[in-house]
């Protein structure tokens, strides 16, 4: 039996599967499925309500193994351990790949990566959390993050670090890697500008640092807007993975004018799934799955480039907006008026 599926638990048919293990989850249940049924090569009609084979044995024990309130390293953008193994089930991850997380935080997909049995690597711009220095998270065990308190830990905390390659600092608008389709996976939860400021290195000055002054010095930063942050991923992901290689990731929403005009895309990447997990009244994140089906090598043209059709996410703290600005309470008020009207 495969150790992907979880929460898939000898329910009897599909509609009882999904009633009593998905519930608010249905959207992303059932990508999940697809995903792991064509890992396996299993030829099954989702949309089926009576469907009533058995996939595999449930695994919701790993909700509880790997919760990260029992973590030894923890952020304040920790993703919970039922998403992340989601979006490494979206990335149909599997031994002996390689997964790269380009925002990595506090290494949450990465673990999840790791319990597939993939090698893991990942990137941030926060010196801090990749060094596992600063304030800790944690409540009720001093102010800051003890010795030993990063990525690497974590894994080791699950019997993993065998699979940790590396993690490092590093922006992701400056790309520090040889040209090649390196990755079999990316996985990745990008920043949204609401929990926390969505930047890159830059700055209005020209700035020349002698080599006495390099290992001090830390570089300015300026606005990352989040149009930029997106079409970025996808034109990484379309050099960097390797084909049929996925790339799964959160993209923030304003849940009253969604439109799928708002789903970054790109000739080289094909959409796999998209399902909504509205996290207020007004914002969701979309959980976007693609799959490199074509190389950039050999398209006509000038290189070819990501695109956001309806580019609502170009203003700095586009998002950041919708929650707090002037008009967060018409949104509001648009967003239940259209929930009534269903
Ligand atoms: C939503 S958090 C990721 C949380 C992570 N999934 C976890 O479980 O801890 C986004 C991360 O992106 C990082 N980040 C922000 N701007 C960045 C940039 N320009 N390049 C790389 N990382 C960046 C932040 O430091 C933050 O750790």
């Amino acid at each position: 039996m495969s150790q992907h599926a979880i929460g898939f638990k000898m329910a009897a048919t599909m509609r009882q599967y999904l009633l009593c293990f998905a519930q608010e989850h249905v959207e992303f249940r059932l990508a999940e499925l697809r995903a792991i049924t064509s890992l396996l090569g299993i030829k099954v009609d989702l949309n089926d309500p009576e469907y009533d084979q058995m996939i595999s044995e449930g695994q919701r024990q790993l909700e509880q193994l790997y919760s990260v309130k029992k973590r030894h390293f923890i952020g304040n953008t920790s993703m919970d351990a039922t998403l992340s193994l989601l979006m490494a089930n979206q990335a149909q991850v599997r031994p002996g790949m390689v997964t790269f997380d380009p925002f990595v935080g506090t290494g949450s997909l990465l673990v999840a990566a790791a319990h597939f049995g993939s090698y893991v690597l990942g990137g941030d711009i926060n010196i801090n959390i990749i060094h596992g220095r600063g304030k800790t998270s944690r409540k009720g065990v001093g102010q800051y993050r003890g010795k030993d308190e990063n990525i690497r830990a974590n894994l080791r905390q699950y019997g993993l670090e065998h699979l940790y390659l590396d993690v490092l600092v590093s922006d992701f608008s400056c790309q520090v890697w040889r040209v090649q389709p390196l990755f079999d996976a990316i996985i990745t939860d990008p920043p949204y500008g609401i929990r926390e400021s969505t930047r890159k290195i830059g700055g209005s000055k020209e700035l020349t640092v002698n080599e006495e002054q390099e290992a001090q010095h830390i570089p300015p930063t300026t606005a990352y807007h989040l149009s930029d942050i997106f079409t970025d991923l996808l034109n990484f992901s379309a050099r960097f993975l390797r084909l049929h290689g996925r790339l799964v990731y959160w993209l923030p929403v304003c849940r009253a004018e969604y439109t799928e005009d708002q789903i970054p895309h790109h000739p080289c990447l094909s959409l796999v799934a998209n399902s909504e997990q509205p996290l207020s009244t007004t914002i969701g994140r979309r959980l976007v799955t693609m799959e490199k089906t074509r190389h950039m090598e050999g398209l006509e043209g000038d290189s070819p480039r990501a695109e956001i059709r309806d580019d609502c996410y170009r203003d700095h703290n586009a998002i950041r907006e919708k929650v707090f600005g002037q008009n967060a309470k018409d949104l509001k008020m648009k967003v239940m008026s259209k929930t009534e009207s269903r």
